[in-house]
């Protein structure tokens, strides 16, 4: 029994750390797009595809749940996947919609109209394609007013962090805070839109201050993830877990066990 946990890389693992320390009992099933990551360097509709196409070698593998631990896939590919009809049994969830119930104060399903929240200054870091899908703005309307955005696209970011470069990323890190600082100089609150990003939080937080709080995802995914399956405990799937990988399985196993600080061993795809 797996769910199935999705990422163009090893971003997903950061979800995926959370999730299996909140549900023990519960296993996953992990696969990482490694040969197409980065996503968000490409244009909507081509990770529409590599996302439908990951997804479905998870349902081929027993999931039944799928969770896109990816922002560049759930925006651009998870309201697309529901509306075009997904088959009998099986769901997709992301990993918007807990980050923004957390931001805005709400819990979990509360469909009452927007209404004015704590934070009023909110900076958003994510990748090129979900800031270019303004998916988080739209998200974050439907539930709260007066709330401003202010977004940097942070290209190279997941490049570095796939090829094992960290002193790449920290140093674009800091970049892309100073670049978001020239616009919103005292933004309130951080939102880490990039499942990669977590990785890095202690960079992020000290490049945007001690006073800003930053909202990264893993947790609150893990939290909406054990409610909704206490809600659906039928779908925890068939199939067997483990992790999966279109790239070099070798490569990605020695820089899984790296981020994760414990052994993850990859197979091919
Ligand atoms: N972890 C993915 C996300 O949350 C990274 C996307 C990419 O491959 O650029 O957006």
């Amino acid at each position: 029994m797996a769910v199935g946990i999705f990422d163009s890389g090893l971003g997903g693992l950061t979800v995926l750390n959370a999730v299996q320390r909140r549900l023990p009992d519960v296993e996953f099933l992990y696969f990482a797009d490694s040969a197409n990551a980065p996503y968000g360097v490409r244009d909507a509709d081509d990770v529409f595809e590599l996302t439908r196409r990951a997804v479905a070698r998870l349902w081929e593998g027993g999931c039944d749940l799928v969770v896109l631990a990816c922002n560049t896939a759930s925006a651009a590919a998870l309201r697309r996947m529901q509306e075009g009809g997904l088959p009998q049994g099986k769901r997709v969830l992301g990993v918007f919609v807990p980050l923004i119930e957390a931001l805005t104060e709400r819990q979990w399903g509360d469909n009452s109209p927007p209404r004015e929240v704590e934070v009023k200054h909110v900076a958003l870091f994510a990748t090129p394609a979900t800031v270019a899908s303004r998916a988080f703005q739209r998200e974050l309307a439907f539930r709260a007013i007066g709330v401003d955005v202010e977004a940097q696209a942070c290209g190279g970011v997941v490049d570095a962090i796939e090829e094992g470069d960290m002193i790449l990323a920290e140093a674009l890190v800091r970049s892309h805070v100073d670049a978001l600082k020239r616009k919103m100089p005292h933004p309130q609150a951080a939102v880490l839109g990039c499942t990669h990003y977590p990785l890095l939080e202690g960079t992020f937080q000290d490049a945007l201050g001690a006073d800003v709080k930053v909202f990264s995802q893993a947790n609150l995914v893990a939290e909406s993830l054990a409610d909704y399956l206490k809600r659906h405990p039928g779908m925890l799937g068939r199939g067997a877990p483990g992790y999966l990988t279109t790239g070099n399985p070798g490569r990605v196993s020695d820089r899984a066990t790296q981020f994760l600080r414990r052994e993850i061993r990859f197979s091919a795809a």
